[in-house]
């Protein structure tokens, strides 16, 4: 495990110790064969930086099917939930997805990559002036000068990730669909080697 803090809060980690996802659970029929969406975002934002205007990515969560949210709950260490696929659609080439705070449940979210949805991608993490570090459930500007940022990091396919959802972060820039195993957790001391 690795982690990656900014003022005692933890930012990111990865758990390069945790298994990796038999390849016979991620051909496109064991991710995506329902239609039912878990969660959609709305994706109507604007972002302006620099007098340049950004269009949010398009968010998009599907339920884990029971395959994969058994392999899942069986190898890997940590009790998560909302168990999901993730695609983050960039609607023109080169957007970001702009920055914001992950919604209520997810305090911290676990990711494992799929498809970086480009080759230069990073998460990239901010406090907004005159804000705590760490924000509400939720929250999000369009003043993206009004941001200070704090770190950068730019993950790997087929790797085992926490990120702290509620200090702003976004990711830039996306070339094509982002794709995630996903999931939510509460309370990182269930992670007995953060705790
Ligand atoms: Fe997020």
């Amino acid at each position: 495990m690795k982690e990656v803090r900014y003022n005692d809060t933890m930012l990111w980690a990865t758990f390069e110790d945790w298994p990796k996802v038999p390849n016979y659970l991620l051909n496109n029929l064991s991710l995506f064969n329902n239609n039912e969406l878990q969660y959609e975002g709305k994706g109507l934002r604007v972002g302006l930086q620099n007098n340049k205007y950004y269009k949010n990515s398009l968010y998009k969560r599907w339920p884990a099917l029971p395959d994969l949210e058994s392999w899942i709950r069986e190898n890997i260490p940590c009790n998560f939930n909302q168990i999901g696929i993730q695609e983050i659609n960039p609607v023109v080439k080169n957007t970001k997805l702009l920055v914001h705070c992950d919604k209520e449940p997810r305090r911290y979210t676990i990711l494992y990559i799929l498809d970086l949805g480009g080759e230069n991608v990073f998460t990239n993490f901010y406090q907004e002036h005159n804000q705590p570090l760490v924000r509400n459930y939720g929250d999000v500007t369009n003043n993206l000068d009004n941001l200070q940022h704090i770190a950068s990091a730019k993950f790997k396919t087929h790797q085992w990730v926490l990120l702290n959802g509620l200090i702003m972060h976004d990711l830039d820039p996306l070339e094509r669909p982002r794709i995630a195993i996903t999931g939510s957790i509460w309370d990182i001391k269930e992670i007995s080697s953060l705790a």
